[in-house]
């Protein structure tokens, strides 16, 4: 799968997904394209010293966001690019541009969504007092920070938590999860809809996959009105809401299916990093 990251400032997803594919933990998953709308980012300056494959489409050069977006489309159109992934890319796109890409197109957004679209979201995490904050990578459409999401990851907030040292822990996630994210999509393990996204053609629950701060993962598997809860323990899994004699195939075969999803993204996240083993 080819993938084209944008961005506007540092640049330092971009750059965990460049050092996962070159570890290869990132499988089958080649960076075609480093696109920056902003001249000054640092991150295109490092890209390039890296000699990624990079384009600059500079906002400051055009008049209207329709040229820009033309610019942008014909950049993207010179590269096999299978996806694009917005990572920092400050700048809204259009209704017709993510119709051009429906679909192909992923964000990743530092606060849980649909909690605190737009800027400032640690600010607000603060403010709020919020116990908890985190990250979400989902699908782009039209509506800001609003597509449907396939993956998040909680954090806790500490007390004594600063806004800087918020964003610091919360990028050490993002550096790990994005590059997860993009691996199951590569693997068509997930697929993703206009209005949803999909394991095994199965609609997933709003939150796509959740993981929480001992990462333990839950996914929602639509099942007419009663939903399949599934939550991957430390000790093996754990349905939240079918009772064993209502269980039918359908359903072991979701449960299943959804087991080994979480399983095998579990493993992958060990590998990453030892010091992600659950506690308790
Ligand atoms: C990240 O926090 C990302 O979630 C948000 O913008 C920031 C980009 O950081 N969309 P970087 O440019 O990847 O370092």
């Amino acid at each position: 799968m080819n993938i084209a990251v944008l961005i506007s400032g540092r640049g330092s997803n971009m750059l965990a997904l460049h050092q996962a594919i070159q570890k290869g933990s990132l499988k089958n998953v080649t960076l075609s394209l480093v696109i920056s709308n902003n001249k000054e980012a640092a991150g295109f300056a490092k890209a390039k010293i890296l000699g990624l494959p990079t384009a600059l489409v500079d906002k400051d050069r055009f008049n209207s966001r329709l040229d820009f977006e033309n610019q942008l489309t014909h950049t993207i159109q010179q590269q096999p690019v299978d996806l694009l992934v917005l990572a920092g890319f400050m700048q809204v796109l259009s209704r017709e541009f993510v119709a051009r890409f429906a679909t192909k197109i992923i964000n990743i957004h530092p606060s849980l969504l649909p909690k605190y679209k737009g800027l400032n979201t640690h600010k607000k995490v603060l403010a709020a007092k919020d116990s908890k904050h985190g990250l979400t990578i989902h699908v782009v459409t039209a509506d800001l920070d609003s597509g449907p999401i396939i993956m998040q990851k909680e954090i806790n907030v500490a007390n004594t938590t600063t806004e800087e040292s918020l964003a610091a822990d919360l990028l050490v996630q993002e550096h790990l999860f994005l590059p997860l994210a993009i691996q199951l999509i590569a693997q068509q393990d997930i697929k993703l809809a206009q209005n949803h996204v999909l394991h095994q053609n199965w609609q997933i629950g709003n939150k796509g996959i959740r993981w929480d701060e001992h990462n333990y993962a839950t996914i929602e598997i639509c099942h007419g009105k009663n939903n399949i809860v599934i939550t991957n323990k430390a000790d093996g899994l754990l349905d939240h809401n079918i009772r064993e004699d209502t269980e039918t195939d359908e359903i072991r075969q979701k449960k299943e299916s959804v087991q080994k999803l979480l399983n095998q993204a579990k493993r992958w996240l060990l590998e990453q990093d030892s010091n992600l083993r659950p506690i308790g």
